[in-house]
């Protein structure tokens, strides 16, 4: 009901706004979200309406409240991270952020391909810089445990661009020092095709010291007295069975605590009709044409570790979800299904995952009182 209005009526007004230009509907969006934000009593009363009971979700020892959350990229300067949870999500992954404040690459930089449900983004970790995210964080009064005033948020760390890749361990520990005492949990993105080399850190040798110097960095600073922050790592969706093997035998090695499967995709199956004419532009795509080659991901993932999966990747339909979910994620976040499902993709989900671990025999679950 939520969707179809969404889909029939904001979304059409939405994608015809600004010319046309999805960045500047992102922005003006984000804006409106950020206003709502300063407004806590509204987000709350919008949470009670969006919550549902039983959908809880447990990973890494972080207690979720719902099933999906929001995927990084979205919201890369945590200006609205206390309203989204208003829309439903469970958790926010704030980020990418760098060290080092960057302004990404040259617009435009987005490109909908709304034929095949996709996006095409070169993005390239646009973002303030950590300080200036841990300062909007502080300011918010977003810590650990506290969260977005309940729901858990992730952030997600990258290279920055001007950072030669054999000082990359040093980049990511700047900001991770500065981020760690507002995040639940943080994500290594080290599969974004979008910073030049990057995904070479998706190699043994380059993961094994990251993640290592990340963890390590984790339990100096949590001391004796506090778990460490939990640690995921954030793969393509493009590496070969063989070298995901290896991966995730270096993640658990690391100490990594979770994965999160997948990023965007540098293939562009999946593009019909009219949007193949983003077969030649450069950046990653999202959206229903990722959907098979995600759920296929975490599923290996899933049969050959025991990290914790949150799965992302397609997610168009509650049904996305729940086949990745069935596919062995714990958790999922969606991006692209957002921007074209609206909310209430969020809310259906959340629903049919309570409906889903209710024991049997239970009456039907209402909203939380
Ligand atoms: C415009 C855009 C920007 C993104 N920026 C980031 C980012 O900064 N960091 C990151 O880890 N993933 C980023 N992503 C990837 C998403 O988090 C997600 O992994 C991917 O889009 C697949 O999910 P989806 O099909 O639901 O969109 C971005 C995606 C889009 C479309």
């Amino acid at each position: 009901m939520l969707s179809t209005g969404y889909r029939r009526l904001l979304r059409p007004a939405l994608f015809a706004a600004a010319g046309g230009d999805p960045e500047a509907v992102h922005e003006a969006t984000l804006e409106r979200l950020e206003q709502l934000g300063r407004h806590p009593h509204l987000v709350r009363a919008l949470r009670r309406l969006t919550a549902v009971d039983g959908a809880e979700v447990e990973l890494a020892g972080i207690r979720f409240p719902g099933p999906v959350g929001l995927a990084a990229g979205m919201d890369k300067g945590a200006r609205a991270v206390t309203a989204w949870q208003g829309l439903g999500f469970s958790h926010v992954e704030v980020g990418t952020v760098t060290a080092h404040p960057q302004p990404g690459n040259p617009r435009p930089r987005v490109f909908r391909a709304p034929l095949s449900g996709g996006l095409v983004n070169r993005m390239g970790f646009n973002n303030d810089g950590a300080a200036a995210v841990a300062d909007r964080l502080a300011r918010a009064g977003v810590r650990r445990g506290n969260g977005a005033a309940g729901v858990p948020v992730g952030i997600s760390l990258g290279k920055s661009k001007v950072t030669p890749l054999p000082e990359a361990v040093e980049d990511y520990l700047t900001s991770l020092r500065l981020l760690a005492p507002h995040a639940d949990y943080l994500a290594v993105n080290v599969s974004s095709p979008n910073t030049p080399g990057l995904r070479r850190l998706q190699d043994g040798g380059h993961l094994r010291e990251l993640v290592t110097a990340l963890v390590a960095e984790t339990r100096t600073l949590a001391g004796d007295a506090a778990a460490p922050v939990p640690v995921l790592v954030k793969l393509a969706p493009d590496l070969g069975d063989e070298a995901l093997d290896e991966v995730l035998e270096v993640c658990e090695d690391a100490g990594a605590a979770g994965i999160i499967a997948t990023n965007t995709t540098t293939s562009r199956d999946g593009l019909v009709g009219l949007d193949q004419r983003l077969v030649d532009e450069p950046g990653g795509l999202s959206g229903a044409p990722l959907r098979d080659r995600a759920r296929a991901v975490v599923a290996r993932v899933s049969s050959r570790s025991a990290l914790p999966v949150i799965g992302v990747g397609g997610i168009m339909t509650a049904d996305d979800a729940l086949a990745l979910l069935d596919a062995g994620a714990r958790l999922v976040q969606v991006y692209t299904g957002f921007i074209y499902a609206g909310p209430g993709l969020v809310a259906e989900i959340t629903a049919r995952h309570a409906r889903r671990q209710a024991p049997a025999g239970t009456p039907s679950l209402g909203r939380r009182a």
